[in-house]
């Protein structure tokens, strides 16, 4: 069993296929966090109480003077004021007003297959034999609240995942001011912290820093998960790379503000939480109410970074992301906004298309600009009609036209989202996003919606709907271009101000539900200028994501390399665009490390690269499977400063294997023998290009001299072994 409860210990050994974790119900119902790592058979392990300087901790007086203080012990939740002095998970002020808050065991069930989470996305399993579920059931007696600890472990893979529920069973209103999705206590700080920063056009970056003293870490509170930071983070061992080293890591699946932190304290361990930002929320629950945290997720690899992101693909692919092009091939697409950008109308694309199609381009995406009397970002957001100067027939005859070439059609929305100047706005100006009696920051010439209130969501869904029932759309793309302010809500008590922010993502979770269950066919791309909202969570709607406004080449090297740290090639939208640092060979073979597609004028190509487009799209084809469910391997990263990017793409069976190489540097002819990963070494792999063949020990222990082969600026090369 994946979860066992050793009754004589009272010990939960939860065993995922590379970890175990270890949590014990100890005296007086204190829950503590025993274990996290490489999976052991044994259920010896010792009890770690850290009591060391601890002496002005204060103790628990029911266990004995100086036997157990909660502020040295590896606590499974942590919460405030009760002794515990780290961050913590959990903080919740009751009538009395004080938020000393403190929980203990109070029973547990274990069970096969994995809950939903009400209202909030999260991962899933295809069927019950694929995970088991342990809950715990703690409870603060004199606040009157159950806090259900939610842990779910999945045997196929090194995946656990955990949530939490907090139901109010007093006769008063509580008030949660902290409810972390998860809380991690380490034994030790030798850990660095790996973390993905960025802006708009240069997301996820990866950074890495030592672990020390004191606190640190990543959050968000710009109301969406953000360019900036991601609600990702790893701990891994001092001098880990992407083969050797333990790493665990963590994902949220949430979109809204989080916070990541980490806590050295004066025992040299680690508290790790992660959930919604307490900074920027609290939550009234009345009697009878249940409160979800979101889902965080937990990867641990004993095989280095790289076999941890694998772990992340794997299981994304297969337990997040859902519906009809879960599997399914997802068509080329050109989309108009870099050709054109607001200046489309229906000759024009109509032309986009003719030019695409006869490449093998298989849809034609219709960005901005369509609708309201939309010609620049000043107008119409909020006006979900079709502009009749730009297409005098209205939509449905353009998008039959679009069918009638063989091409299918995708449209862009931004429906969390307001422009001052629409009929939208003119007739509901209450519906933006506002503090009371406050002018509104504006971004982007806009005001966001305030998708908190249902009779907002109603509306804006109506028009979307109505667009969407009246003509045949096999895409959308659902865009979000600005962060959000002013964070209020005319229909929130001022006891509620601060459910804001929660409030406006279940708002969004809620419009996207409407669009997945209405429009189960369609592939659904989401985008927040490029990757500002590139989390799990959006995932379990739309199978991928923009995942940049920059769509130079060699810019996304860094983006993809990092956000492949835990989002599988599958989810990134990545396109060949005019962008003209890199050739347009290099372009494509970095766009293929994705979900593929054009944004640039198709009409204009030269003859030759017209055919280098028949190329790519069969490129596109011959590798789907390879890339957007194979195994990855980041060979060269492009953040070591090295002459050369590199990765590789191993297929399921191993039977399949792309190498691509992009030159950094000008001239570069050093020394460079590429030694194969994730090869199969009993297989003889035959290279499609020389026709030579060796065996996949031959490749990986001596590797192939590719020294003449990639070594012009930008120039690139792939290379594709196949086994015989
Ligand atoms: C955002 C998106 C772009 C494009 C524009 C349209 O910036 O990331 O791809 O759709 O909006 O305004």
């Amino acid at each position: 069993m994946p979860i066992i409860y050793i009754k004589d210990k009272r010990r939960f050994k939860l065993d995922t296929l590379t970890s175990s974790y270890i949590i014990d119900i100890f005296d007086g119902g204190y829950l503590l966090n025993i274990y996290y790592g490489k999976r052991i058979d044994e259920d010896r392990v010792e009890r770690r109480l850290r009591m060391r300087n601890a002496s002005f901790s204060p103790v628990d007086p029911k266990m004995g003077e100086g036997e157990f203080s909660p502020d040295s012990a590896p606590i499974e939740y942590g919460s405030d004021g009760a002794g515990d002095f780290r961050i913590s998970a959990l903080k919740i002020c009751g009538d009395s007003g004080d938020s000393v808050t403190d929980i203990r065991y109070r029973s547990h069930k274990i069970y096969s297959g994995k809950p939903s989470i009400p209202d909030l996305p999260s991962t899933y399993v295809n069927s019950d034999d694929e995970a088991t579920t342990l809950e715990i059931c703690a409870a603060d007696e004199i606040k009157g609240v159950e806090v259900t600890l939610v842990y779910t472990v999945f045997e196929n893979y090194g995946v656990m995942t955990k949530s939490v529920r907090i139901k109010n069973v007093s006769d008063k209103c509580v008030k949660i001011e902290r409810a972390m999705s998860l809380c991690n206590d380490f034994p030790t700080m030798d850990f660095d912290m790996i973390t993905l920063y960025g802006r708009h056009a240069m997301e996820r970056n990866v950074e890495r820093r030592s672990l020390s003293h004191g606190l640190q870490g990543v959050s968000s509170n710009k109301g969406i998960s953000s360019h900036c930071q991601n609600p990702f983070c790893a701990l891994v061992s001092h001098g880990a790379d992407e083969d050797n080293g333990e790493a665990y890591g963590f994902n949220l699946v949430y979109s809204g503000n989080f916070s990541i932190m980490a806590e050295c304290d004066y025992n040299d361990s680690t508290r790790l939480v992660m959930g919604i930002n307490p900074d920027t929320f609290s939550w009234n629950l009345s009697p009878d109410e249940v409160f979800y945290t979101p889902e965080a997720v937990s990867v641990y690899s004993y095989n280095g970074i790289g076999e941890m992101s694998r772990t992340f693909h794997r299981f994304y692919n297969n337990n997040l992301i859902n519906g009809k092009y879960k599997r399914s091939e997802r068509p080329i697409l050109i989309n108009s906004w870099e050709a054109a950008y607001f200046d489309i109308d229906e000759q024009k694309l109509l032309d986009f298309g003719r030019a695409a199609k006869e490449l093998g381009i298989e849809m034609l995406v219709m960005d901005d600009g369509w609708f309201g009397h939309r010609n620049d970002d000043k107008s119409s957001l909020g006006d979900w009609f079709v502009n009749e100067n730009k297409f005098k027939n209205g939509l449905s005859p353009f998008i039959d036209k679009v069918h009638d070439m063989g091409l299918k059609f995708g449209i862009w929305f931004e429906p969390e989202m307001i422009s001052p100047d629409s009929d939208f706005y003119r007739a509901h100006p209450d519906y933006c996003v506002h503090a009371s009696g406050r002018t509104p920051m504006i971004g982007r010439n806009q005001y966001v919606l305030d998708v908190s209130r249902e009779d907002v969501r109603d509306a804006v869904w109506k028009q979307m709907d109505a667009v969407l029932s009246q003509n045949k759309i096999d895409y959308l793309k659902w865009d979000f271009n600005r962060y959000i302010c002013d964070a209020d809500s005319a229909t929130l008590s001022k006891e509620r101000k601060e459910e804001f922010y929660h409030r406006f993502i279940l708002g969004t979770y809620d419009l996207m539900n409407r669009l997945k269950t209405n429009y189960p066919d369609i592939l659904f791309e989401n985008c927040s200028g490029g990757g500002g909202r590139f989390d799990p969570a959006m995932l379990c709607y739309s199978p991928q994501i923009w995942t940049s406004d920059n769509t130079d080449a060699i810019d996304r090297l860094k983006i993809q390399f990092g956000t492949s740290m835990c989002y599988p090639a599958s989810s990134m939208g990545a396109h060949v665009s005019a962008h003209p640092k890199a050739p347009f060979s290099t372009r494509a073979n970095v766009a293929l490390w994705g979900s593929f597609g054009y944004e640039l004028d198709v009409r204009k190509f030269t003859e030759e690269q017209k055919s280098q487009v028949k190329e790519q799209i069969a490129d596109y084809h011959k590798y789907y499977d390879l890339i957007h469910y194979g195994e990855l391997y980041r060979a060269l990263s492009p953040f070591d400063g090295g002459d050369k990017a590199a990765w590789q793409f191993v297929s399921e069976d191993k039977s399949e294997c792309l190498l691509t190489v992009v030159c950094l540097k000008e001239q570069s002819y050093e020394r460079f023998i590429y030694k194969f990963k994730g090869l199969n070494a009993e297989f003889n792999y035959k290279d499609e290009e020389s026709g030579k063949v060796y065996s996949g020990e031959y490749l990986t222990v001596f590797g192939l001299d590719l020294r003449n082969e990639v070594n012009h600026l930008y120039g690139s090369k792939k290379w594709y072994l196949k086994k015989m």
